[in-house]
C-alpha cells in the first residue's frame, strides 16, 4: 500500500467537512512558536477511540497548544468526562488554556504546569485513558508509572512511536533511540495487549489486562 496516496485520499476527503482541523485550530492560535501538534487523522482517531471507551478520566502527557487535547474534549462532552494534560512550557500551557476557552471546552480540561518526570510519579491511578506525546526520551521512562495509572482494560496511546521508520526530519533523529526502547518494553510487556497503527508518525494503541 502507497500510504502516502491513502493519507491524501482521506485527507481530501475529510477536507470537505467544516470540523475544526489542525490548520484551522493552528491559524487561530496567536502563538505561532510551539512543537509540532498531531496530525488530524491522529486527532479523528482519538476522538473516535473516546466515543467507544468513553473514559472517565484521561490523562494527557504534552499539551502543547491544545489541539489534541480539544478534539478528546469534544469528544468527552457528551458523557462528561474529565482530561488532565501536563505541559511544563508555561507560555504553550497559557495559549492551550486561553484556546479551550475560545472553544467551550474548559469544563473537561485541567491542566497541570511543569514537569511531567515529577509530576506523573505523584499521580494517583484509575485513569481509563493516557496519551503519551511529551518528549520522546520520557518515553521509556514513564511507561511503567502510565500502566500504574491505567485501570484494567484501560487504553495507553502513544504518538510518534514509528519515528525509527518514517522519512523524519533530521533535526529529530537524536529521539530515535527512545521510541525503539519504548516500541521494544510495550512489546515485551505480558501486562498489556498492543498494536501500532500507521497514522501520523506511528501510533501505538495498548491495553491493559
Ligand atoms: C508534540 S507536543 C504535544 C502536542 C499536543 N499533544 C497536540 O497534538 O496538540 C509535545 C509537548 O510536550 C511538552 N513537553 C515536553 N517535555 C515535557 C515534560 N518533561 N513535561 C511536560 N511537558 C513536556 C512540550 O513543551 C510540547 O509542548
Amino acid at each position: 500500500m502507497d500510504f502516502l496516496k491513502v493519507n491524501n485520499y482521506i485527507e481530501e476527503l475529510y477536507s470537505s467537512t467544516n470540523k475544526i482541523n489542525r490548520k484551522t485550530y493552528q491559524d487561530m492560535t496567536e502563538l505561532k512558536d510551539f512543537i509540532p501538534v498531531v496530525d488530524d487523522d491522529v486527532a479523528r482517531y482519538l476522538k473516535i477511540l473516546i466515543m467507544i471507551k468513553r473514559p472517565k478520566r484521561i490523562l494527557e502527557i504534552g499539551t502543547s497548544i491544545g489541539y489534541s487535547t480539544t478534539s478528546m474534549a469534544t469528544a468527552v462532552k457528551s458523557f462528561g468526562g474529565k482530561i488532565t494534560t501536563v505541559e511544563y512550557d508555561e507560555k504553550v500551557a497559557k495559549q492551550a488554556k486561553d484556546n479551550f476557552e475560545r472553544a467551550g471546552i474548559s469544563d473537561y480540561i485541567e491542566i497541570l504546569i511543569g514537569d511531567a518526570k515529577e509530576i506523573v510519579p505523584e499521580l494517583e491511578g484509575g485513569y481509563d485513558l493516557i496519551f503519551q506525546d511529551a518528549d520522546k526520551r520520557l518515553y521509556p521512562e514513564l511507561y511503567k508509572e502510565c500502566i500504574r495509572l491505567l485501570n484494567p482494560d484501560g487504553i495507553f496511546i502513544a504518538e510518534d512511536t514509528l519515528f525509527p521508520v518514517i522519512d523524519l526530519d533530521e533535526k529529530w533523529h537524536y529521539l530515535i533511540p527512545s521510541i525503539e526502547e519504548f516500541n521494544k518494553l510495550v512489546v515485551n510487556d505480558s501486562r498489556v495487549d498492543s498494536t501500532i497503527i500507521p497514522i501520523g508518525d506511528g501510533v501505538t494503541v495498548i491495553i491493559k489486562k
